[in-house]
């Protein structure tokens, strides 16, 4: 019988391509999703695509009683906790729902399994965590300091996972530090959709592309970088799905928690991107120098190599596959999945 895996934030972004790779391997996920920040349509799709019924559980993963429904109903053998807040302005301004839903969910969402004799955890963690003077290539053992309550609240809820096997050699937890995911599954039926006006590059880019905003403000072009501009490890969303399922398998045979960065291991910059952008799109794309944005660094990218060795898992997407894959979702669903 094919395993069945609880799927938090199953409605998100990266959730969704989570989920369709799931099916796609032959695994079958049960979502918990409090809609916060997504709809039910991405599921909807996928269920189009892979001719598969998803079971979703619409509710809070803080909420015991849901959790307690969701883990005796279904059998479930490991849980890939995606569901959160993300948004690194947001959590400055609101930190209190921040730690709770961040580190206090990911708490509640333990207990459960421990009362249900769950153990197997992936968790989505933050390439945030790292400190700001963190020197690039990132390896998993670099010093953290998190600018922001969102990425302590990140950290915070590694740390507990991390004593939590420490206690228990029963746990077997694969902790996920994401760089910059971005892209869409080539089918063009699933992707990001952000609420209002994006903060993140990527997704801005697309929408200057689509004429939904007049210009890409390009944040600072006297960085020490070779064009000046911000460089960032992007990564294809398939790519950083698929390191879930790598690490599902890992958990099989490991002990104890673990960290692993997912990356490519190499940074592009915003004037790169452009290009790359400007190449799928097939016209040009206005930009606009601004000053520099609070709390951005210069440049990072990871160190994979742990996650190739244990994980058996590295990127190939190229930028170019990025690019291309963000637009064809982009110029698809003008309009999100409204
Ligand atoms: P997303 O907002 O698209 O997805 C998160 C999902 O969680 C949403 O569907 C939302 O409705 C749900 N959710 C939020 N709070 C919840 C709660 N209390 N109970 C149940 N569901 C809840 O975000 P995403 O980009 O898909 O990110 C998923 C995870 O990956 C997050 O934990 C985020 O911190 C982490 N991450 C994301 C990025 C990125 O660039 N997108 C980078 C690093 C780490
Ligand atoms: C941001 C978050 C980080 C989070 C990540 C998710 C901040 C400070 N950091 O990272 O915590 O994990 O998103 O992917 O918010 N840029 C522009 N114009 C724009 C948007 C961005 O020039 O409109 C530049 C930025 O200055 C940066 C690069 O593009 O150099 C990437 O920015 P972004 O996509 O927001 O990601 P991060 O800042 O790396």
């Amino acid at each position: 019988m094919a395993k069945r895996i609880l799927l938090t934030g199953g409605c998100g972004y990266i959730g969704s391509h989570i989920c369709l790779e799931l099916i796609e391997q032959g695994y079958q996920p049960v979502v918990l999703d409090n809609l916060s920040n997504s709809s039910t349509t991405p599921l909807q799709r996928i269920e189009q695509l892979t001719g598969q019924h998803i079971p979703f559980i619409e509710g809070d993963v803080r909420d015991e009683a849901i959790l307690d429904h969701i883990f005796s109903t279904y059998e479930l053998s490991a849980t890939i906790h995606l569901a959160g807040l993300k948004s690194v302005a947001e959590s400055v301004a609101a930190p209190i729902a921040y730690y709770q839903t961040n580190f206090g969910g990911t708490v509640a969402l333990c207990q459960a399994m421990q009362r249900h004799r769950v153990k197997h955890f992936i968790y989505s963690s933050s390439a945030t965590v790292y400190g700001l003077t963190a020197q690039s290539p990132i390896r998993e053992d670099a010093p953290t300091a998190p600018a922001s309550p969102y990425g302590q609240s990140k950290l915070m809820a590694e740390i507990a996972l991390r004593d939590i096997a420490h206690a228990d050699p029963q746990w077997k937890i694969a902790i996920l530090r994401y760089f910059n995911p971005v892209g869409a599954h080539a089918c063009g039926q699933i992707g990001e959709d952000p609420c209002g006006v994006p903060n993140n590059l990527m997704p801005y880019v697309s929408q200057v592309a689509a004429g939904k905003q007049p210009k890409i403000r390009i944040f600072g072009n006297d960085y020490p970088t070779p064009d000046g501009t911000g460089m960032r490890d992007y990564l294809h969303v398939c790519d950083l799905a698929h390191a879930h399922l790598c690490a599902l398998r890992w958990l099989d045979g490991a002990s104890g928690a673990k960290v692993f960065n997912l990356g490519t291991g190499r940074g592009y910059s915003v004037l790169e991107i452009i290009r790359a952008y400007e190449k799928a799109c097939g016209h040009a794309l206005p930009f606009q120098f601004l000053p520099r944005r609070d709390g951005d660094i210069a440049s990072y990218h990871a160190e994979p190599a742990l996650a190739t060795r244990e994980l058996r898992w590295s990127a190939t997407r190229t930028i170019e596959d990025m690019c291309r894959d963000a637009w064809n979702w982009q110029s698809r669903n003008p309009n999100g999945y409204t």
